[in-house]
């Protein structure tokens, strides 16, 4: 008797192990991961011809919550088919305005070697990524990078293997000979992020000039100094030592900017214009995701790349993504409007071709 009460409590203890442990274990796991998984059966297309062995080797993606039950905090997948259409009327607008010929300045770039070194490239799964900084993009790098296969997790990318490009097994588009990239670009899925212009350049003067968070010398020892010198009014009775928004707005609204431009080489890539980096009117892109509705974009694009059931995109802090007015009028303010409807015209394309509101408020 007392043996078989002793059998059933062990065999309880057995039971409530296996039930809780493994429980407690994944549930762990989970929020020890930066990326979640999405859920199995969801957007599963027979017809894709995506790689999914690689699909083991990513850790993510195993641990699924049900559909609506994703855990708080991380992006919640707006419904394709609606999302579909507002990434459809995108392209129609650039569409549009790329063949509007009177344009043709503000729109088209020769696709050069600069345009080609911003572009990544994931031959497995046929994906093209053009870099345009302050929307997310170390991101996307490391997805890509996790895809390629260099690391097996984005949690294993060490920080200063990210953006070097001897290492991280994410090659440049310019590093393919002239038919491999012609081939690339008229069959890979394409896409990029971008912004509202002037808050994206508010943004790149903060993280370069004022915080410089990645110790980057060059931008407060070289760049800065030379923009100073210049551009800013009354420079030897002011005692203001670090660029000045101003100064900054001055130098990139001139006509002639470009004689500083190639003297800071490939850094000007944190203000030139979208149209300057991603070539948006010369290559055909296949989505243009947008910063301030991330939170839809990112899954519409892992789902239009056939990438969603590998990988999902870190879940976004709330409010960063929105364009904050009270900041570009801080930011603004006591700048000539003069130097502001420079900057607006040599900006104008990103703003036509993406469909961002004239800032009127800083303009008239
Ligand atoms: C092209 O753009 C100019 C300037 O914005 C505009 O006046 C013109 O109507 C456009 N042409 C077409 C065909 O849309
Ligand atoms: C476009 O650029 C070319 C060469 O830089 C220049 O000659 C032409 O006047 C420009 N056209 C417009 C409409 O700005
Ligand atoms: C907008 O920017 C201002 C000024 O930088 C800041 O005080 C405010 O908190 C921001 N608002 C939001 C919603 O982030």
């Amino acid at each position: 008797m007392r043996h078989r009460w002793l059998l059933i409590g062990v065999c309880g203890w057995v039971l409530f192990f296996l039930i809780f442990g493994s429980r407690f274990f994944s549930l762990s796991r989970r929020a020890l991961d930066v990326y979640v998984g999405k859920p199995e059966t969801q957007s599963w297309t027979p017809s894709t011809t995506k790689d999914v062995k690689s699909h083991t080797a990513l850790e993510w993606g195993k641990r699924t919550p049900a559909p609506g039950n994703q855990p708080s905090g991380g992006p919640s997948p707006a419904d394709p088919s609606e999302w579909q259409s507002v990434v459809m009327q995108r392209l129609e607008l650039l569409r549009s305005f790329c063949s509007n010929s009177s344009l043709r300045n503000l729109t088209h770039t020769p696709l050069s070697k600069f345009i080609l070194d911003r572009i990544f490239v994931c031959d497995k799964h046929k994906i093209l990524f053009c870099q345009t900084p302050k929307v997310g993009n170390t991101q996307w790098k490391k997805v890509l990078i996790v895809l390629n296969g260099a690391f097996p997790t984005v949690k294993e990318i060490p920080e200063n293997v990210v953006h070097d490009h001897e290492k991280n097994g994410l090659p440049r588009l310019s590093s393919f000979s002239a038919s491999e990239r012609t081939h690339r670009l008229s069959t890979y899925f394409k896409f990029f992020i971008v912004r509202d212009p002037f808050e994206r350049l508010i943004s790149a003067f903060k993280d370069k000039f004022l915080q410089n968070p990645r110790f980057e010398p060059w931008y407060k020892h070289d760049i800065a100094p030379a923009i100073i010198r210049k551009y800013r009014k009354g420079r030897s009775s002011d005692g203001a030592p670090g660029l000045r928004f101003e100064d900054f707005v001055r130098y990139l609204g001139d006509p002639a900017h470009q004689r500083l431009d190639r003297q800071f080489g490939d850094h000007i890539i944190h203000w030139v214009t979208y149209v300057e980096l991603c070539a948006p009117c010369d290559i055909d892109y296949d989505v243009v995701g947008h910063h301030e509705t991330l939170e839809h974009d990112a899954p519409y694009v892992l789902r239009a790349a056939g990438i969603d059931r590998l990988v999902s995109y870190p879940a976004i802090p709330p409010g960063i993504t929105h364009y904050n007015r009270t900041k570009v009028e801080r930011y603004f303010l006591g700048i000539s409007k003069r130097d502001v409807r420079r900057l607006y015209a040599r900006f104008l394309g990103d703003f036509i071709l993406f469909g961002y509101e004239r800032p009127g408020f800083l303009l008239d």
